[in-house]
């Protein structure tokens, strides 16, 4: 790629490592060429692959990339996690959970490292994915309100998406993972109660999350090539596989990034609400809404009328502890048939409601 679009490093920006965890895929080659291709500074994004598993043509693909990388092994090897009877075919879940476990209190209480950026081997990341994490960082420290940025846009599929905006950035109270940042602080808080499985749905429960907000993107900055992983490719051939990769360059660190913090967000967000033209889903459905180009509300007034809304109009349905997949505030926003749309709940919203999922 061009490199001269790269702004100059300042020897004040901050490292962030890239920790990467790796199994039994040697396509983990795709995820690290393309981080090595994007990165914009060796000595402030070092890559540190950590692979679980022992497997050993990875670890020879791994390897192959010699100093460039670091390469970990967790202490655990190819030794199965004990799991209880019941969640013998859960496996793969609860080895997930301890590598992230090892993987992540290495880079934070071994390496020291104040942030680190958490992929998996099977995604591969945009031109702008550094610059993006650069960009937001700052805010993440500073918005006690904040508690991740994620490069994943959970509706981030291509005609869903405003393309031609790669620069917009939301707040989420959906943990989308995926190519994300924490800071040190946040693993002082998650790792003395760390689960042993399902680490990802675990962080979006109430308790873990407790009202935070991650930084997702517009078009996503990374997309996973992983069809065949441990969850068997649950959503793959639905929604993961249409991702929409950003290819055009923003630079974020260039950019004011204020109105992502939670009072001037909910202030707009609230307002961008209030302008929208309201439709009916059968409108919608029917290329409907009028009224030029404007953006449009639809209303929910329960689970099943979002659920009903989401399946006819290609998001993703479900929810986590009541949280719908990007959601903010109880508000899905995506593109239909090139018109914006918020996904709204009725007025009076009294925040989520985990029974519905
Ligand atoms: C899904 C999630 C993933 C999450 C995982 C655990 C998506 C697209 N993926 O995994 O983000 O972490 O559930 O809830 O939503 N791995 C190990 N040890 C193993 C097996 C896998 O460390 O024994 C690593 C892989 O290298 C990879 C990660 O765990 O980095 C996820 O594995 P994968 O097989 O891709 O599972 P998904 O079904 O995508
Ligand atoms: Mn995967």
């Amino acid at each position: 790629p061009p490199r001269n679009h790269f702004p100059t490093p300042s020897p004040s920006l901050p490292t962030l490592p890239i920790l990467v965890l790796a199994c039994d895929r040697t396509s983990v080659r795709r995820c690290l060429d393309s981080l090595l291709r994007y990165r914009p500074s060796a000595q402030r994004f070092p890559i540190i692959v950590s692979q679980d598993c022992g497997h050993r043509e990875t670890a020879a693909v791994i390897s192959s990339y010699g100093d460039s990388i670091t390469h970990l092994h967790p202490p655990h090897g190819s030794e199965a996690p004990s799991v209880p009877d019941e969640h013998r075919k859960f496996l793969g879940y609860y080895k997930i959970s301890r590598h992230y476990r090892w993987a992540l209190a290495h880079v934070f209480r071994v390496l020291r490292y104040p942030a680190a950026i958490v992929v998996e081997d099977d995604l591969e990341v945009a031109p702008d994915f550094y610059e993006y994490f650069q960009a937001v960082y700052p805010l993440l420290l500073e918005d006690g309100s904040l508690w991740c940025v994620s490069a994943w846009h959970d509706n981030g599929k291509e005609q869903l998406v405003d393309a031609a905006r790669p620069e917009l950035l939301y707040r989420t109270d959906f943990f989308p993972g995926l190519g994300w940042l924490l800071t040190e602080r946040l693993w002082d808080e998650l790792e003395p109660k760390w689960p042993p499985a399902f680490w990802d749905d675990w962080m979006r429960q109430p308790e873990q999350r407790r009202g935070r907000a991650c930084v997702r993107p517009e078009v996503s900055r990374t997309v996973t090539f992983g069809r065949k992983g441990v969850s068997h490719g649950q959503f793959f051939e639905q929604h993961l596989r249409h991702m929409a990769l950003n290819r055009r360059f923003v630079p974020f660190t260039r950019m004011d990034l204020g109105y992502l913090r939670r009072d001037a967000f909910d202030r707009r967000w609230a307002a961008q609400l209030s302008a929208a033209r309201p439709v009916r889903l059968d409108e919608l459905r029917a290329g409907g809404g009028g009224g030029g180009g404007g953006a449009l509300r639809l209303r929910y007034g329960g689970r099943d009328a979002f659920r009903a809304a989401a399946k006819a109009l290609g998001l993703m349905d479900d929810l986590k502890a009541g949280v719908p997949r990007a959601a903010y505030r109880g508000v899905v926003t995506f593109v239909h048939r090139g018109r914006r749309v918020y996904l709204a709940p009725d007025e009076g919203w009294a925040g989520y409601d985990s029974s519905w999922g």
